[in-house]
């Protein structure tokens, strides 16, 4: 790792799925530019990364996502029309967006599961370590700091891998990467296992990997000889277990709220819990 980065200063946006349970609006649309109010889903994310001191955002896209380097850009006929008119307030977060941070894309030409969408990030990231966020997973703490903000603080503690967990139902295990461990703090656990997708029987635990993580860089090493797993995808669950293993990963019981938005129910539920908080 280069000796003068001591800190994490990039987010990888894995944004190359195909969002089906959202479909047909995902059809054209990539489902991280789904709006919740007004914003979409990655601009929520975007803003935690800022918020979290993160200047650099790299993105994994796939076919049919370019709506989301023309957001993080200017439109210069936009702007033409509404500079100077009652409208342009609408245009003062995402003009401080682009200002704040670079953007840098590439893409991952097939979609073959979240870790194989990571690797595809290493072009963009080099060697260093790195925030993931799942836009999908929209996060709030009500004005505190954000999730991603405390893991980075956590970062500059332990220097290890970092996976943000919540307490799930038991009956939801399969949806999730769930883990056990031995907890080291208060809402901190040493991981030493990870189970992709369990189904509840198997379910080392009721703690789920949510889509906040914190990666030191030789992730991507561990992911080029991880093999397909659950689902035939490659799975950040099974290279993170192998860094777990070497006792390099905690699990972090984030403070704040967690909206599935990858789901119709969670992103139902995000868009009344953001509509009433600025109602
Ligand atoms: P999901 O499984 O929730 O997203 O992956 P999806 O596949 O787009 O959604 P459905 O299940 O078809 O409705 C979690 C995150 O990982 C990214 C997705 O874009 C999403 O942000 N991902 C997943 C990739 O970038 N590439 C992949 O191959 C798989």
């Amino acid at each position: 790792m280069p000796k003068d980065i001591k800190t994490v200063r990039k987010c990888l946006f894995p944004a190359a799925g195909y969002g089906t349970r959202f479909l047909p609006a995902t059809k054209a649309i990539p489902k991280e530019m789904l709006p919740v109010l007004t914003k979409p889903l990655l601009q929520y994310g975007v803003e935690e990364a800022i918020s979290a001191g993160l200047d650099t955002m790299a993105i994994v896209t796939g076919r049919g996502k370019r709506a989301i380097e023309d957001h993080f850009d200017i439109s210069y006929e936009l702007e033409h029309q509404i500079k100077g008119t009652s409208k342009e307030h609408y245009l003062t977060e995402i003009r401080k967006v682009i200002t704040s941070c670079t953007f840098s894309y590439t893409r991952q030409i097939e979609m073959k599961g979240l870790g194989h969408a990571i690797l595809c990030g290493e072009t963009l990231i080099g060697n260093e370590p790195f925030a993931v966020i799942l836009a999908d997973d929209l996060c709030d703490n009500e004005g505190g700091d954000s999730v991603l903000a405390q893991m980075v603080a956590l970062y500059e503690k332990y220097k290890c891998s970092i996976v943000a967990v919540e307490e799930i139902p038991m009956q939801d295990s399969n949806k999730y990467g769930v883990i056990a461990g031995e907890e080291i703090e208060k809402g901190i656990v040493r991981v030493t296992d990870m189970v992709e997708k369990p189904e509840p029987a198997d379910a080392p635990s009721n703690l789920a990997i949510i889509g906040r993580y914190i990666l030191t860089p030789d992730i991507f090493d561990i992911i080029r000889e991880t093999k397909p797993g659950k689902g035939g995808e490659i799975q950040i669950t099974d290279a993170l277990l192998a860094q777990a293993k070497k006792g390099n990963v905690i699990a972090y019981k984030f403070k704040g709220k967690r909206f599935d938005c990858g789901s119709v129910d969670g992103f139902v539920e995000a868009t009344n819990y953001f509509y009433n908080k600025v109602k």
